[in-house]
């Protein structure tokens, strides 16, 4: 168990795209079981492998809700709801910025659990967002990406302050 460094805005690492899962072997399920310990200490409901500097599809949530709990390699939405809605968001990555992103309210996702098997489940408010939010960081994108120019304009201090520590 160790609670890993979280990579934090400004860090290249968070704009790379990841690579496949290939191997599931005891290593990948001590770096799982490291992200959770990780994801806990700092209170996130999600973090993905990039956050931890590790450029591999790999995703971990838990909203704290029953049966909300997931391990998500190489995941890919296959079905989203035309319906949105939008919400506050933040990120382990951008620690102190908050900002309202639209998402699909309902999803569907294909993975691979952490012993390879694969996994179909159907998510919606919360883990649908959060699943989403952790999906983009397997393609370098972070929630402020997401945006209104507007209230990008006025993290713009807040977030060349994180860049530069
Ligand atoms: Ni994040």
């Amino acid at each position: 168990m160790a609670i890993l460094t979280i990579r934090i805005y400004g860090d290249e690492v968070l704009r790379k795209k990841t690579k496949y899962v290939k191997t599931f072997d005891k290593k990948l399920e001590k770096l799982v079981h490291d992200m959770f310990e990780t994801m806990y200490e700092y209170h996130g409901i999600g973090l993905a492998a990039p956050q931890v500097g590790i450029l591999r599809k790999i995703v971990v949530v838990d909203t704290l809700e029953p049966d909300e709990k997931y391990v998500l390699i190489n995941p890919k939405i296959v079905w989203q709801s035309e319906e949105r809605d939008v919400l506050k968001e933040g990120c382990l990555s951008i620690p102190g910025v908050e900002g309202e992103v639209f998402r699909p309210e309902s999803i569907r996702v294909k993975a691979q659990t952490v012993t390879g098997e694969e996994l179909e489940l159907a998510a919606s408010g919360l883990l649908a967002r959060c699943i989403q939010h952790e999906m983009d960081h397997l393609n370098g994108i972070l929630f402020i990406d997401h945006l209104r120019e507007s209230e990008r304009a006025t993290l713009a201090r807040a977030l060349q302050e994180l860049a530069v520590a």
